[in-house]
């Protein structure tokens, strides 16, 4: 405890008017970090939101036309709100309330569950450990854990205040599962593929593995210098994002970064790289990072639905190649992939 250096939120509350210059982004992103508030006012290409009441209609017709609008959006842009999800509002509240208190606890209590990255314990509580050469930082603390399935949870490190934060998080968790099913299932049928088919490429019920983090994003004396999270793409099969209605999402869609602005009682999601493998680039997974600001703490709550890490190789599905369409991913596991990218993000951070 304590030496993992500082927690954003005690340098936030620390009176700095000058962020710390790890914090302080390079030159070339600083160019159009903006105003979050401002940005998300702004005219132009949106998010596409999709209604997802009638994905379980009696008739075909009505699936059917559900279903395009989700595969146009998951091959146009990779993300959109989902309404008419079936989770109840009460039940999101009740989930963004225990993380919500769970944070507003001191944060000595907070550090009783803090993680321990160096010895591979990576869930409880953390902050963005130095991964190049730059020593960058991200604005932000997190909660991270595994919610789904059940038997794979070690609720031994699930925060024990307030004390509806297992019960609230579990059910979620488990109607996200549900959720998650309906749209591979979707997603499946959008390919020409059988209906359970994505579903059972990244794992199916047991190893399909939910992983929550709480993204807790402390008011920024600088917000024009720093970000929440820095510009990626998700790894997961999808992803499932609630927030506080504090925007602070971009998307870089078409050479432009867009502001995602907040929708009520929605769920965003985002198609990840194992998605876009599968399919072979034809849903997308978009860049996309975080603003912070200095008016508004921004919280969000990313569930990250992941295929196993070595069981599985990853790789378009034979339907998907033809002479005309080739494989645009080379076979690997989730656990290659992951090194994959950060082995890149090392060349790339280091000068020349
Ligand atoms: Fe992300």
């Amino acid at each position: 405890m304590g030496t993992v250096g500082p927690r954003v939120e005690s340098l936030a509350s620390s009176g700095i008017t000058c962020i710390p210059k790890e914090y302080v982004r390079p030159q070339e992103e600083l160019d159009n970090i903006g105003n979050v508030f401002e940005e998300e006012k702004k005219e132009g290409p949106q998010v596409p939101t999709i209604d997802l009441g009638e994905i379980d209609s009696p008739s075909e017709v009505v699936r059917g036309k559900c279903r395009e609008k989700l595969k146009k959006a998951a091959a146009e842009w990779g993300v959109m709100n989902l309404v008419n999800h079936g989770i109840p509002e009460e039940l999101l509240n009740r989930l963004r309330k225990a993380g919500e208190t769970f944070f507003s606890l001191p944060i000595e209590e907070k550090e009783k569950y803090a993680n321990d990255q160096a010895s591979g314990k990576i869930q409880g509580y953390g902050s963005k450990l130095a991964n190049n050469a730059s020593g960058q930082l991200e604005w932000e603390d997190y909660f991270f854990h595994l919610v789904y399935p059940e038997d794979k949870r070690d609720l031994s490190i699930w925060p024990t205040k307030p004390s509806d934060y297992t019960e609230a998080t579990s059910e979620y968790a488990r109607q996200l599962r549900s959720l998650a099913t309906k749209i591979l299932e979707a997603l499946s049928i959008g390919l020409g593929l059988e209906g359970g088919r994505l579903e059972k490429e990244v794992g199916g019920m047991e190893e399909l593995l939910l992983q929550l983090k709480i993204n807790y994003y402390p008011i920024c004396p600088q917000p024009e210098l720093a970000l929440g999270v820095e510009a990626h793409t998700d790894i997961s099969s999808l992803t499932f994002l609630l927030h506080n209605m504090v925007p602070g999402l971009q998307l870089f869609y078409k050479g432009k970064w867009v502001t995602a602005k907040c929708v009520p009682n929605s769920i965003f999601m985002h198609i990840g790289d194992t998605v876009e493998i599968l399919s072979n680039g034809r849903y997308k997974s978009i860049l996309h990072r975080g603003l912070v600001n200095k008016e508004k703490v921004r919280i969000s709550w990313a569930v990250f639905c992941e295929p196993p890490k070595e069981k599985i190789i990853l790789q378009p599905l034979p339907e998907l190649v033809t002479e005309k369409e080739p494989a645009r991913f080379p076979p690997r596991t989730f656990a290659q992939h992951i090194h994959h990218k950060l082995f890149r993000k090392d060349e790339e951070a280091l000068p020349n």
